[in-house]
């Protein structure tokens, strides 16, 4: 049972079909966004409440809301996809409900039940359908983000007694502009995006901006994203800050990461590692020494590498730079066999194309 109903209040001033239309046929990621977002509101007495569909717009927020001065704020990324006979679908959204309400109890945030997690989802896209691009094939999809943050307006360092979350969906084609072109990794070593007993593992702005100043050192020195290591030892991979990392191996294994309490949970990661029994490689979770990434490809024990996210889909890495040297990239130009068939296998059961055996459509 859904504990939050969600009343919809329709705009009056909608996108055109012109218009949007015009954005569909050309979305890009992260620019435009559709007519309406979701709302509702948590107070410490009275638990979730007031939610709504509205016109999507500025919203109001005190100077001192807790949120623009402690950053107690979690999100979610997830998609949702048109198949071929025109119905919507979302990926495994009860992973994301799941996910966020880990994040909200590391930020000291409420939890959403799940099922008012994906009522919420739901709400949003029905009233926003016609947001949903055609499944033309293109891999364009309504990206949707929920998210929650502390709207106290209080100075006092305390978990928030006023706290708003909201969705709001805006149509995506791929997350990097230039197709499936691998992308080079700088090495952060001045800057860690997590640490032991962080907030690494949790979905939060405050992970993604500590990864900024990293990711900025990395295309200052000619590279498209940082990778960070542990911040012990700066001696293991932990992820790109934005998505997570395969190594595609000659013994037939597809290495990743193992979860350490700093890497993000990536759903795509969790799902890969299902899909590689499909491809005939065994998955397999454990600490990698950026040592070993540096040494694979020169001896060429690792055959591909490739990232991973909701937004990102499966990106081929190429190079990997650091003060002082380069790793050269391995897999091809457009990425190796492996990444593309996992690639192709991901999107296949998201777009309806192949059979979902797992259940993980919504
Ligand atoms: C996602 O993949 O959905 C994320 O939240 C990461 C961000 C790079 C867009």
């Amino acid at each position: 049972m859904s504990a939050l109903s969600f009343t919809v209040q329709r705009r009056q001033d909608p996108a055109s079909d012109e218009r949007r239309a015009e954005i569909l046929a050309n979305p890009g990621f992260g620019v435009h966004f559709t007519d309406h977002m979701v709302t509702a509101t948590w107070t410490k007495d009275g638990g979730w409440a007031d939610g709504r569909v509205s016109a999507y717009g500025p919203i109001q927020l005190m100077p001192s809301a807790a949120v623009l001065h402690y950053a107690q704020e979690i999100f979610e990324g997830m998609k949702a996809y048109r198949h071929a006979d025109g119905s919507v679908w979302t990926f495994r959204p009860e992973a994301n409900a799941a996910r966020m309400q880990r994040s909200a109890r590391r930020l000291a945030l409420p939890e959403l039940g799940e099922e008012d997690f994906v009522a919420s989802l739901k709400a949003l896209v029905e009233v926003d359908q016609a947001w949903v691009p055609e499944a033309d094939g293109s891999e364009a999809s309504l990206y949707l983000r929920p998210f929650m943050y502390a709207s106290e307006a209080f100075l006092g360092v305390r978990p928030a007694n006023v706290v708003t979350y909201s969705v709001i969906a805006s149509p995506a084609g791929p997350y990097f502009s230039g197709g499936l072109k691998p992308v080079t990794l700088w090495i952060s070593q001045h800057y860690a995006r997590a640490g032991v007993g962080g907030t690494g593992s949790a979905k939060c702005g405050g992970n993604y901006a500590s990864s900024l100043a990293g990711q900025l050192e990395g295309i200052e020195n000619g590279c498209d994203q940082a990778v960070f290591l542990d911040s012990a030892s700066q001696e293991y991979i932990e992820e790109l800050g934005g998505m997570n990392l395969f190594f595609v191996t000659k013994d037939g294994q597809l290495v990743t990461p193992e979860l350490t309490g700093s890497i993000l949970e990536g759903i795509t990661r969790s799902s890969i590692l299902e899909l590689a029994k499909d491809e005939g490689l065994e998955p397999v979770e454990r600490r990698i020494p950026i040592q070993e990434w540096k040494d694979g490809v020169a001896s060429g024990d690792i055959l591909e590498i490739f990232a991973c996210g909701t937004a990102a889909v499966v990106t081929p890495v190429g190079e990997l730079r650091w003060e002082g040297g380069t790793a050269p990239a391995v897999g091809g130009a457009e990425g190796g066999e492996v990444t593309r068939s996992i690639r192709s296998r991901l999107l296949d059961i998201q777009y309806g194309r192949a059979e979902d055996s797992r259940g993980w459509l919504t």
